[in-house]
């Protein structure tokens, strides 16, 4: 809910994980417009070093433990949108949605887990229609350019031929970055709640999963599982593990807009390969980790001595000379093909994360009055206006090529 009467335009709370301390980085350069401030975690010191850092002394910081209900409260009260980056999020990350949608105050995150969104959505999503509170998930590389790359389609498929794009398959053709230990623990939990409950297998493979009830869709999905040689595209395609959330987020985004991209809309994500012999190497690789993270003692070797630890990511070089390059290929109504492309100059996980999960959380409390409380998603809550933002101030570009 926009209030002018809250201190703060945003709070990053997380402020010391590993995204938490780029996205400081960036707001201590930030000079494109006035914002009011703040940041918070659970560990006043690392807060105090993470300031000293960022030459930040003269922004406020807030103690708030994640399981401390009458912390976050306070915090929220003091907030137009609070920023999460404190995760697993199905670890810790539920009080704070529960204050939010209690205190009408709005949210940003970064989860990639669908089962987590589900139970917030199931506990939560009615509370904040009421508070007025606006939850966006999964506003960082998961899942804004899939979600507003879909969009910009959509719209470029309606304005010509008045008819949303029947398929549109998203193609990442070229990336640079690295996992950070937050990212790989996130995983890791999820493949061992899965691993526990059957249910949670179920649910994390319906396409359909953070639709709201009563949703129309029923087409059946594709779900890359392989490597293949893409006859239509002519590009051998492989696994891409970010699919997993952004799909549920962009059939959510199609039922949020009144099903804006029709009810029989098919939607499915791959990464490209230049040869075979790389894509299947890739397959092989990914399903082996799947595979090793599935069993408990290889997924506690991974954590402990291999994979990188929480508070760990790639470095300073990594996430300036990493980028992005997504393409989204549809066949339109009357059988011209269109593309959109989505590109980021940092590396995806970070370094642009760190700034289009920003750009999300000053787009809501600046340019989105007319936002309704509930959950959303970037593209549903704040579409053109979120591309604007991006363009503009955050190197991340949209365009129809
Ligand atoms: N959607 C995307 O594209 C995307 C990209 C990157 C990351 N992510 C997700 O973002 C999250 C953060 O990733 P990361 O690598 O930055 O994580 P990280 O470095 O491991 O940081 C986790 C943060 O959680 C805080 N924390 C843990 N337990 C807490 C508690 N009980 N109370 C308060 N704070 C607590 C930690 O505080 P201390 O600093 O005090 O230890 C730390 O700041 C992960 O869930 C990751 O999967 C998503």
């Amino acid at each position: 809910m926009t209030e002018t009467t809250k201190q703060f335009d945003i709070i990053v709370y997380g402020a010391t994980s590993f995204v938490g301390q780029i996205m400081l980085e960036y707001l201590a350069s930030y000079q494109d417009e006035t914002i009011s401030w703040a940041m918070a975690g659970r560990n006043e010191q690392k807060l105090l070093d993470a300031k000293q850092a960022n030459n930040l002394e003269h922004i406020p910081h807030i103690i708030a433990d994640a399981d401390d209900e009458a912390a976050l409260t306070a915090m929220c009260n003091q907030a137009n949108v609070v920023i999460s980056t404190v995760g697993p999020y199905a670890l810790y990350g539920e009080t704070l949605v529960k204050v939010c949608a209690q205190t009408g105050t709005d949210y940003c995150d970064l989860t990639g887990e669908p089962q987590w969104i589900r139970a917030m959505l199931d506990k939560y999503e009615n509370t904040a229609k009421a508070s007025g509170a606006r939850i966006i998930n999964s506003a960082g590389f998961d899942s804004i350019p899939s979600d507003l790359g879909v969009y910009a389609l959509q719209q470029h498929a309606l304005a010509t031929t008045d008819k949303p794009a029947f398929h549109i398959k998203m193609r990442v053709r070229r990336i640079k970055g690295g996992a950070s230990g937050g990212t790989i623990a996130s995983m890791l939990n999820v493949v061992e709640e899965a691993g526990k409950n059957p249910a949670l297998r179920k649910l994390l493979v319906n396409p359909y999963v953070l639709c709201p009830e009563g949703h129309p869709f029923k087409q059946y999905q594709t779900n890359h599982k392989k490597a293949q040689f893409e006859e239509d595209t002519q590009m051998w395609i492989m696994p891409f593990i970010m699919a997993a959330i952004n799909e549920r987020i962009v059939h959510r985004t199609n039922a949020l807009l009144d099903n804006r991209y029709g009810e029989h809309f098919l939607y499915d994500e791959a990464m490209s390969a230049k040869k075979g012999l790389q894509a299947w190497g890739m397959t092989l690789g990914l399903g082996a980790f799947m595979v090793g993270a599935s069993i408990k003692p290889i997924r506690n070797l991974l954590a402990k001595h291999i994979l990188p630890k929480p508070g760990e990511g790639p470095s300073k070089h990594e996430q300036l000379n990493g980028m992005f390059d997504m393409r989204f290929y549809t066949t339109l109504d009357n059988g011209d093909k269109a593309t959109v492309k989505v590109c980021g100059d940092r590396d995806p996980g970070y370094g642009s994360t760190a700034k289009m999960l920003t750009q999300a959380a000053l787009c809501l409390a600046k340019d989105a009055p007319e936002v309704a409380g509930g959950f959303w998603t970037p593209a549903a809550a704040l579409n053109d206006k979120l591309i604007a933002r991006l363009a503009k101030h955050a190197g991340v570009t949209i365009e129809l090529i």
